[in-house]
């Protein structure tokens, strides 16, 4: 069955066309970021005009690339929560027509459900249950999984989200939007052990806390940081980038130990960067953890995840009504 996936929870249009919830015929992502740069992060109305322009654009080239024709399609999949309201709302409206007109059914899709069905991409099914840390611009978060619809919350950020925490580091060092990318970059030549940054603790030990050391990195370079040199900033990259990963690492290893599972999955923008991936397959190894990661495009919004999962769910026999809304 081929199920067609919209994505507009952010500033990405993306349509995306998958054969059995696993083989990705095309995944075509379309991103406003260049309009948004010069504000140092993302303006909700800026992305839901582009979103409402393009979508329409972005479908046709994605069923274009996977050589199927609408009438093709099995099902038709959506992210419908969280994210921005204006932004979901086109992808739900686009995706409500589709069904009504082809008379297929509409899933409504959980982005970070979604995150983490995007190891299943390509790949190997991978056996429940299992543990997964999803790592986002909005999203730091656990879960126990058991089934494509079984995800227990373990444990969430109770501030800023890991991703946040990189754009917000890179706004303070005048590095522009998003972050991560660049701090990763600059972290490479940098000494990780440094500055003494450290992410705060938290009451629950699966929680996460990344407004701290995004504070203590602002305080370092007010008080430290006369002429910036680059090595000065590759090393605040570098101390700051190792402490907030090490977090994730150290808490996701609990986090399997805690629920007996011997598999970690990872999603989401952040799993992107090379130095966690490295990190967490050595820890891994050493805890007998198996780490799986999806490609590092597939980590960054797409809608090929939420066409897999969609699939998955349709032929669980979950059906979205054409009430279908968006949830924050
Ligand atoms: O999953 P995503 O594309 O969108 C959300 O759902 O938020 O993630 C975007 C986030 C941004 O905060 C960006 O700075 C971060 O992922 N990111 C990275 C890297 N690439 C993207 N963070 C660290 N290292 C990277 N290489
Ligand atoms: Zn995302």
């Amino acid at each position: 069955m081929y199920t067609l996936g919209i994505e507009t929870s952010c500033d990405e249009t993306s349509a995306s066309i998958v054969k059995n919830g696993s083989l990705v015929l095309s995944n075509v992502v379309s991103s406003s970021i260049n309009f948004h740069k010069k504000y140092g992060g993302i303006i909700p109305e800026i992305a839901s005009r582009r979103q409402l322009e393009t979508i329409t654009q972005v479908v046709d080239d994605c069923l274009e690339k996977s050589g199927i024709t609408l009438e093709d399609l099995g099902a038709v999949s959506v992210t419908n929560r969280p994210g921005l309201l204006g932004s979901l709302l086109v992808g739900i409206s686009f995706a409500k027509s589709l069904s009504y007109a082809l008379d297929i059914p509409l899933l409504g899709i959980d982005h970070i459900q979604a995150h983490i069905y995007a190891n299943f991409l390509n790949q190997k099914p991978i056996r429940m249950p299992f543990v997964a840390l999803i790592v986002s611009g909005g999203h730091t978060s656990l879960f126990y999984v058991k089934d494509f619809d079984d995800f227990k919350l373990l444990g969430q950020t109770q501030d800023d989200a890991c991703g946040e925490a990189f754009d917000k580091v890179a706004k303070i060092l005048g590095l522009g939007y998003p972050g991560g990318p660049v701090i990763e970059k600059l972290a490479a030549k940098g000494d990780p052990y440094k500055i003494k940054f450290q992410c705060s603790g938290t009451e629950k030990p699966l929680n996460f806390s990344f407004s701290g050391i995004k504070t203590a990195v602002l305080y370092y370079v007010r008080k430290q940081l006369c002429g910036a040199d680059i090595k000065q900033i590759s090393d605040i990259c570098a101390s700051f980038q190792e402490s907030a990963l090490e977090v994730l690492i150290s808490k996701s290893m609990v986090a399997c130990k805690q629920k007996k599972v011997k598999a970690l999955l990872v999603g989401g923008g952040v799993a992107a960067n090379g130095r966690l991936r490295e990190k967490l397959l050595e820890r891994g190894a050493i805890n007998n953890i198996k780490i799986y990661f999806p490609t590092k495009e597939l980590c960054m919004d797409n809608a090929a995840m939420v066409a897999g999962l969609g699939y998955q769910l349709c032929k669980k026999g979950y059906r979205s009504s054409l009430y279908l809304s968006a949830e924050l």
